[in-house]
Formats: structure tokens, sequence, C-alpha cells
């Protein structure tokens, strides 16, 4: 077993193994509003929902390699809102195009030719094209060197219709996401398996019937 002590490692080494050991991770393609009213749009896949009631979802926004904020902190900083598109297969050329590192302004949603649609707190938008939409207002700002965790609350959700089911779930047979792995690789078209949760009741009688004598 290799053991690994991360003060030994620069940057880059500690990077190259923490996304590819925690994988999948989704994607979040984060719309963001400027001061001077521009639309940004950049893919986080440090990404993910931490709790219900409060129901926060945390970003990972890096600085740039110059030592300054992405478009993305700078907007949420100022503006507080944002809203996280999840990355199905159709759309992810296109999140690979909002996540080159364009001069700030550049709206990516407009070169991507994605659909910018129907309005969140102060005219943001959500992406036409993701099938499911997270309408966050921000929570707090975690910084740690040159790192931003962003808690965000989930004010509303946006579902495809032919995705939500009756008992309020998501059809997850249909939602295609992609996740994304270490280096260039992503992940899609997962396996899924099914298993119930194990309650105490549950595995109280397992134990008991592995114990009885077994009868002829
Ligand atoms: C699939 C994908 C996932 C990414 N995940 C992150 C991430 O979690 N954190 C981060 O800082 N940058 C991440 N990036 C890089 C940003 O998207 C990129 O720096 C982008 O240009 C930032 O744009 P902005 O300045 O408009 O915010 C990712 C890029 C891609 C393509």
């Amino acid at each position: 077993m290799a053991e690994l002590r991360l003060s030994e490692l620069d940057k880059v080494e500690r990077l190259h193994l923490l996304t590819s050991c925690v994988v999948p991770r989704p994607i979040a393609l984060v719309t963001t509003r400027g001061a001077a009213g521009g639309l940004n749009t950049a893919p986080f896949s440090f990404f993910n929902v931490l709790s219900y009631q409060p129901d926060i979802v945390a970003l990972g926004i890096g600085d740039r390699a110059n030592g300054r904020p992405k478009d993305t902190l700078v907007n949420i900083r100022a503006g507080g809102s944002f809203v996280v598109g999840l990355v199905n297969e159709a759309m992810l050329q296109q999140v690979n195009l909002c996540g080159v590192d364009f001069t700030e302004g550049e709206d990516e949603l407009a070169l991507a030719g994605l659909t910018a649609v129907e309005g969140f707190q102060d005219d943001l938008p959500r992406i036409g094209e993701a099938p499911v939409s997270l309408g966050c207002e921000l929570l707090q700002e975690v910084r740690h060197g040159s790192h931003s965790i962003i808690l965000g609350t989930v004010e509303r959700v946006w579902v495809d219709d032919a995705l939500m089911r009756d008992d309020g779930r998501i059809d997850h047979g249909q939602l295609n996401l992609v996740a994304r792995l270490g280096g260039t690789f992503y992940a899609k078209n997962w396996d899924r398996m099914s298993m119930p949760r194990m309650m105490l009741a549950d595995w109280q009688r397992a134990t008991l019937a592995a114990d009885l004598p077994i009868e002829d």
C-alpha cells in the first residue's frame, strides 16, 4: 500500500493525486453576472451538495496561474448569486469550451453556443441545455491560500420535465450526467445498482439468523 505524505508533494502532484482518487466528481457549469452586467459561465468539478435543510452546495475555485481570481469568484463575491447547471454528455464539448481561460468579461455561454433562459434573482439566467439547474445564493466564502471554497444555499431547482418522477426524485436512467475523473478522463453511462440501506433491526435479524442451528 503506497502511503503518501501530502506535505512532501508539490502543488501539481497533489492536484493529480487528489483529483484522480476522489472520483467521479460531478461537474457544475456555473453562470454568474459581473458588476458591469456581463454574463460568465465556467465549469467546476470541485463541486458537490453537502447538506439539505439547509440545502448547501460547495464549489472549489482556485486562483489563476497569474494569481488573479477567476471571474466566477469575482462575480459571486460581487453579486452573491450563481446558477449551477449539471452537465450531460450532449453538453460536454461546450462545457469544455467554457473552461478556456478567456479574458475577463468574455461571455462563454454565447461563445459555446449554449442558451440562456429564464432569470434567477437579478436577471441571472440558467442554461437551457442543462437537464437540472440549481439557483444558489452565496452563504460563505472560505478562503485558504490560493483557493476559495464557496458555500451556497440552493434556493431553486429546475428539472427537465422528462426526468422528474412522481415521487419527487430524478430518473437517473435518462439523466446521462458526465462526471470528471483525473486528467482528461470523464465518466459516462454509469452502471447503476440498488442496495437498500441496512437498518439496525435488519442487521440484528441477519445476525440472529446466522447463529441459529441449521435444521435438517
Ligand atoms: C471539466 C472542468 C472542470 C473544472 N473544474 C475546476 C474546479 O473545480 N476549480 C477551478 O478552479 N477550476 C476548474 N476548472 C477550470 C475553470 O473552468 C477555468 O479556469 C475557467 O476559465 C474559469 O473561468 P472564469 O474565470 O470565467 O471563472 C475546470 C475546467 C474544466 C474543463
